[in-house]
């Protein structure tokens, strides 16, 4: 057979396998990687063009007029390895004053998205002459390789941006960022970005926009699952909630089943039923307040550095130092 059937096969079957348990539960759920097909991943770049989700925005103006400080005092060599970038286009803010005033700077791309990796290649090639690693492979992995590779005094930049850490729930926030420490060493400098509390009224608009391109967003997911598993959901049965949790410090994103009702999933093999009210949880966003960041970066060994947040959107960079 040839090698893209094999792999195609492979990868439908995990759907199928993570699809059937994680819908078999008394909270059904999908995972959010899933969201991320060829058009979810066009919805999402959609998303950050709208005007009521800022976090794109604010993070790309935090990074253009801050980047400066953000790698001062860094010793050349220095590799910037980032973490589930995405595009690039935030990465060339924050590499902007370094290959300005370091003479010896690299940078390494960690992804599980090879689309996402060449792209950001793609727009790192506005720098010939910086030499661009790629790591196809989850976080952690990647930054062990990036940093398994690091010459005696190179310095290591760890950039981890946008939402992604709001989208761990914050016992695996902490976790994870304890295994980013303990691949750095003194000298090494987290550059972290993440969202902040703000009215309920707010977060709720920035994850249920009137346009509706994130309610398009999430059920493309039912629509990714009827094309790649033979289901059959009725789009019109089902509808966008985003929720916000107060206690658990969290925007929620769910299907609900707007009736009684059951679905097929051929090659899943499974049946399932909804209750109307019902939902399918799709993802969370953690939304965080200045000094939580800090003090989770402080129990995973960082020492908070500077922050900045742009007070409109009320997102934060933080930088930590490795001490
Ligand atoms: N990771 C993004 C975030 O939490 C993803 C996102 C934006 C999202 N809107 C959504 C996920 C709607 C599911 C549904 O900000």
């Amino acid at each position: 057979m040839a090698p893209t059937s094999t792999s195609v096969l492979t990868r439908r079957g995990r759907l199928a396998k993570d699809v059937r348990r994680d819908l078999e539960g008394s909270q059904k759920r999908l995972q959010p990687k899933y969201l991320y097909d060829a058009l979810g991943s066009q919805l999402f770049e959609a998303i950050c063009e709208l005007p009521e989700y800022r976090i794109t925005r604010a993070e790309r103006g935090l990074l253009a007029a801050h980047a400066g400080e953000m790698g001062v005092g860094l010793v050349s060599p220095v590799t910037l390895v980032e973490l589930g970038g995405g595009s690039g286009e935030k990465l060339a803010l924050l590499i902007e004053p370094l290959v300005q005033t370091l003479r010896d700077v690299s940078v390494a791309l960690v992804d599980v998205s090879s689309t996402a990796i060449a792209l950001a290649t793609r727009t790192l090639g506005r720098y010939p002459d910086l030499p661009v690693t790629g790591h196809e492979t989850t976080y952690e992995d990647g930054l062990r390789q990036a940093v398994a590779t690091r010459s005696g005094d190179d310095t290591i930049l760890v950039a981890f941006l946008g939402s992604n850490f709001g989208n761990l729930d914050p016992a695996e926030a902490l976790a994870f960022l304890g295994r980013v420490r303990s691949a750095l060493r003194a000298g090494d400098r987290l550059v972290l970005g993440a969202d902040l509390v703000k009215p309920e009224a707010e977060l709720v608009l920035s994850y249920d926009d009137p346009l509706g391109v994130t309610a398009a967003f999430n059920k493309n997911l039912l629509v990714r699952l009827n094309r790649e598993l033979g289901a059959n959901f009725d789009l019109d049965q089902f509808a966008h909630r985003a929720v916000w949790n107060a206690t658990a410090s969290r925007v929620e994103m769910h299907l609900e089943s707007l009736c009684d009702q059951t679905v097929l999933l051929p090659a899943a093999n499974c049946l399932v039923r909804f209750t109307a009210g019902e939902s399918i949880w799709t993802e969370s966003s953690y939304k965080y307040n200045e000094d939580g960041i800090a003090d989770m970066g402080a129990a995973a060994g960082f020492a908070r550095r500077d922050q900045w947040v742009d007070a409109e959107a009320r997102f934060a960079v933080t930088v930590f130092d490795a001490e």
